[in-house]
């Protein structure tokens, strides 16, 4: 069985975007420095603090990306965590809502955090950029359980597409795919500290700069948004905090995203805005699924010397490409998302069974075929289900 959502067509989904709700964090959860998992943790959340080019009055230093490039502490990505750190986190966000409600502090209702779909914010990214994406290709695992859809990446896919990406060839004069990546990771490094600004002294800051650098820690927002009819839950990394979280939970967090970018070229020059847009659109989406408002960009030479930081906000970026090359339309992406997760919903409805969600290169549609994996197949831990049958025994309960 196979259903194939049109990627063609795109003026169908043009026009203003369908009702779209503000991501709001509904918890959370860290990694630490070994990569362990820390439900309910802001432990690894870092606030910005930008590079620093040397000292006032010297001479401008241009910060080294590749610096510490020999001992950079690399995730082993070989296993597959499928959703497990989103489901482990949701699993201790409900268990603490219950007991809250047991010790009286609140009502005993349905704890459960509930939403249409339920997935990583790498996926959305992938299905809000498709129509203006001709070169990605994605594969994605989907199941049902109680009234909620599960979103989850191939994992088998994504590492033989990353094998691929390494093996490349760098072209002449271009460093390696290895060493970019690195200096994604450096410039994080150098562009965050561990505490508030006035926590850290000089040399606490100076000393980011000689530190290893890992991949290891991560702090990920788990956020409640919704596309049209449709409401999510989103899971992903942010990278740092302007200052720190409002104690107000209902006051939009000041995120910050980080990103490093080659000098772009000559922007008058058709080719190079065009190249630039597809850019500016993967740093949109990305930002705009978990509401991450700002996006500092470390601007680097070939050779991977930060040159200057630029800052972008999130939400002016479509009306800037409107104005340019308008090479993608956010309208569009968001409509066409809307109206993708309503066709995800229709095709597996409350059906057991794993779906494959396949988009090729150049693609023309998005690919929903049923696998042969019965029950929700690899994606959901047992530990999670019996959870979630736990709650809602609960809820049948009290409503007796
Ligand atoms: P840059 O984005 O500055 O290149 P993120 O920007 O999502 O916070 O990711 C941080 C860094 O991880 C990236 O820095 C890049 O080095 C690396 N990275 C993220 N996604 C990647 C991918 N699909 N392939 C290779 N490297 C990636
Ligand atoms: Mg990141
Ligand atoms: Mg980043």
């Amino acid at each position: 069985m196979t259903f194939n959502f049109d990627l063609t067509h795109l003026e169908r989904f043009a026009g203003s975007s369908t009702s779209i709700r503000r991501p709001r964090e509904c918890t959370y959860f860290s990694y630490d420095d070994n990569h362990v998992l820390k439900p309910l943790s802001t432990e690894s959340l870092a606030c910005y603090y930008p590079p620093i080019f040397g000292a006032p009055g010297a001479q401008e230093v241009r910060p080294d990306l590749s610096a510490g490039f020999k001992t950079f502490r690399q995730r082993d990505d070989s296993i597959d965590e499928h959703l497990d750190g989103l489901l482990d986190t949701l699993q201790a966000h409900e268990e603490s809502l219950l007991e809250k409600a047991r010790d009286g502090e609140g009502e005993l209702v349905d704890v459960r955090v509930k939403a249409d779909v339920i997935t990583w914010r790498g996926m959305m990214t992938k299905i809000l950029t498709v129509a203006f994406d001709d070169f990605s290709d994605f594969e994605m695992n989907a199941t049902s359980f109680q009234g909620t859809i599960f979103v989850e990446e191939r994992h088998a896919y994504k590492a033989a597409q990353q094998r691929t990406q390494n093996a490349q060839q760098p072209r002449r004069g271009e460093a390696s795919q290895e060493m970019m990546q690195y200096w994604g990771y450096k410039f994080e490094a150098i562009s965050v500290i561990p505490k508030q600004w006035a926590e850290m002294t000089r040399e606490e800051i100076e000393s980011r700069e000689v530190q290893t650098v890992s991949n290891h820690v991560q702090y990920c927002s788990i956020v409640r948004t919704g596309f049209g009819t449709t409401s999510l839950v989103v899971a992903g990394e942010v990278d740092c905090v302007m200052s720190e979280k409002p104690e107000n939970p209902d006051q939009p967090i000041p995120w910050v995203e980080l990103k490093t970018s080659a000098e772009p070229g000559n922007l008058s020059n058709p080719r190079e805005a065009v190249k630039y847009e597809r850019k500016l659109m993967r740093y949109w989406a990305q930002s705009f699924l978990l509401g991450v408002p700002k996006i500092m960009v470390g601007y680097r030479t070939q050779d991977g010397f930060l040159t200057r930081i630029a800052e972008l906000e999130t939400q002016r970026i479509p009306a800037q490409v409107k104005r340019g090359q308008h090479t993608w339309d956010g309208n569009i992406c968001i409509n066409l998302t809307s109206a993708f997760l309503e066709f995800l919903r229709r095709t597996i409805g409350d059906e057991e069974g794993v779906w494959r969600i396949r988009r090729r290169r150049n693609g023309r549609v998005i690919e929903m075929t049923k696998t042969e994996a019965g029950g929700t197949g690899n994606v959901l831990k047992e530990c999670f289900k019996r959870h979630r049958e736990t709650l809602r025994g609960l809820e049948i309960s009290a409503a007796l």
